[in-house]
């Protein structure tokens, strides 16, 4: 390795520069310096980019802006909050957003999922929430149970513990074995049976029972947790098959495992209702969320636990720590405030069943760019559309790494992930702004077939 050159000294002033020096996350670095796709503002269904086009965010930020940017409360609520009170220590000390925040969330989950841990990412959320289910059954004099099921397709996230029970080859093949003792159910899709269906397809419930293939195999006295997205998102929109979820749930309360759901992307009015468990009428043992928890302004993520979850933890002295677990930022004091604000929108304003009465109009209007050259299938449900397109075989996901780049051009922020597109707008878009969407969107498809 070379010898460091010593840098300058003091440091130069930001201004502009070559875009090199930022690493950019599941960014294609080298041809983003080349041609940069640069925001510098943003406001309610639209960015601005710093030469002041407006460009509608088809895809809410990534997938968290859902009450629109610059929402004036949360700002108002952020700005208030960084005066007052800057930070907390979360450890042996508190604060009151935090309190008032968690038992919002509490209130918000269905069931006596009534305790709330605080993190900053969904990543975070994931780890903390496969880390209580180990903790859980050790505390509960069953430490032999240390399997965490995950799912093909499945996205928790980028640590270690979300990518041994995620299922996206190409997040895990640079990073070693990841967590032993990891399985996987398979995923739920077939395009040969569900192609172009709009919500939840008939086919597939039967899929949930490979998770007693995997009980037999190893044995339920060693599986800890089964965690999955009640609608797969970062793999392109895949709902769950009608039944799937009560299936699993079935499932896992025969063999006595814990069901997580990742509600990262589900949470907070996404498929209409504040979770995708109140959707789906599925009651899981724990609930991760993040993104939308405060319309992504702040990092914040959390794990919604069950009651008896939680109070097989609290054990031993009083004195003592009992999940020796935590973040520096966990219940950041700004990060709560927006969280505070934000759920007061999504309830003033009725967002949860703003997305619920748009669901037929948009999914309707991105499925009539089925016949475009090239669309292998559309899947929508709720506000989330994915749209699966023929690659070039040369050039695997460069079609529609090229569309993403095109539709910014043309005023649309969509999300390109593979060949597939996906657009996930905040919930206080407009029948007209879907179609302006689609408007946008379906040139640029067919001028680059
Ligand atoms: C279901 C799910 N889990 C976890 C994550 C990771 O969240 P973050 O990027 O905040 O770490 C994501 C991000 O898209 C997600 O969709």
């Amino acid at each position: 390795m070379p010898a460091p050159r010593p840098g300058p000294h003091p440091a130069p002033l930001p201004g502009p520069n070559d875009l090199g020096a930022w690493w950019m996350p599941f960014t294609a670095n080298r041809a983003f310096r080349r041609k940069p796709r640069l925001v510098s503002g943003a406001e309610g269904m639209h960015y601005i980019t710093p030469d002041g086009r407006h460009v509608l965010d088809g895809i809410a930020g990534l997938w968290c802006c859902n009450a629109g940017h610059a929402r004036e409360p949360i700002v108002r609520a952020i700005r208030a909050q960084a005066g007052e009170l800057d930070y907390a220590p979360p450890f042996q000390f508190g604060h009151p957003a935090a309190f008032a925040l968690a038992g919002r969330l509490a209130a918000l989950a269905p069931a006596d999922l009534d305790r709330v841990f605080l993190c900053n990412s969904g990543s975070e959320a994931v780890d903390t929430a496969l880390k209580i289910a180990l903790a859980y059954w050790q505390a509960r004099g069953e430490g032999r149970r240390t399997r965490l099921i995950g799912r093909e397709r499945g996205y928790h996230g980028v640590g270690f513990g979300g990518i041994s029970v995620g299922g996206i080859a190409a997040n895990r093949r640079a990073f070693g074995p990841g967590l032993p003792g990891t399985d996987h159910l398979p995923h739920t899709y077939d395009r040969e049976t569900q192609a172009f269906t709009v919500g939840e397809p008939d086919w597939g419930a039967h899929l949930a029972d490979d998770l007693e293939r995997i009980v037999a195999l190893h044995d339920a006295s060693t599986i800890a947790a089964v965690i999955v997205e009640p609608m797969a998102g970062s793999t392109g929109v895949l709902p769950p098959p009608k039944g799937y979820l009560e299936r699993l749930r079935a499932i896992c309360d025969r063999h006595g495992l814990l069901l997580i759901f990742d509600e990262v992307i589900t949470g907070f009015g996404r498929l209409g209702h504040a979770f995708a468990a109140e959707r789906y009428g599925v009651v899981p043992d724990m609930i991760t969320f993040a993104k939308a928890v405060n319309s992504g302004t702040v990092p914040l993520g959390g794990v919604i636990v069950r009651e008896p979850v939680h109070a097989a933890l609290m054990q031993g002295p009083e004195h003592m720590v009992e999940l020796f677990h935590g973040y520096t930022y966990s219940g950041h004091p700004l990060a709560c405030a927006a969280a505070l604000a934000t759920l007061d929108l999504y309830r003033d304003e009725d967002l949860f069943a703003r997305a619920r009465a748009l669901e037929p109009a948009f999914g309707q209007a991105v499925m009539s760019l089925r016949g475009l050259p090239g669309i292998l299938d559309i899947r929508t449900v709720g506000l989330a559309a994915a749209i699966d397109l023929a690659g070039r075989p040369d050039a695997p996901g460069l079609r529609a790494f090229t569309i993403m780049d095109r539709a910014f051009e043309a005023g649309l922020v969509v999300r390109a992930a593979g060949d597939t597109l996906a657009l996930t707008p905040p919930l206080i878009v407009r029948e007209d702004q879907i179609g302006e969407m689609v408007d946008r969107l379906e040139p640029v498809i067919r001028a680059n077939p």
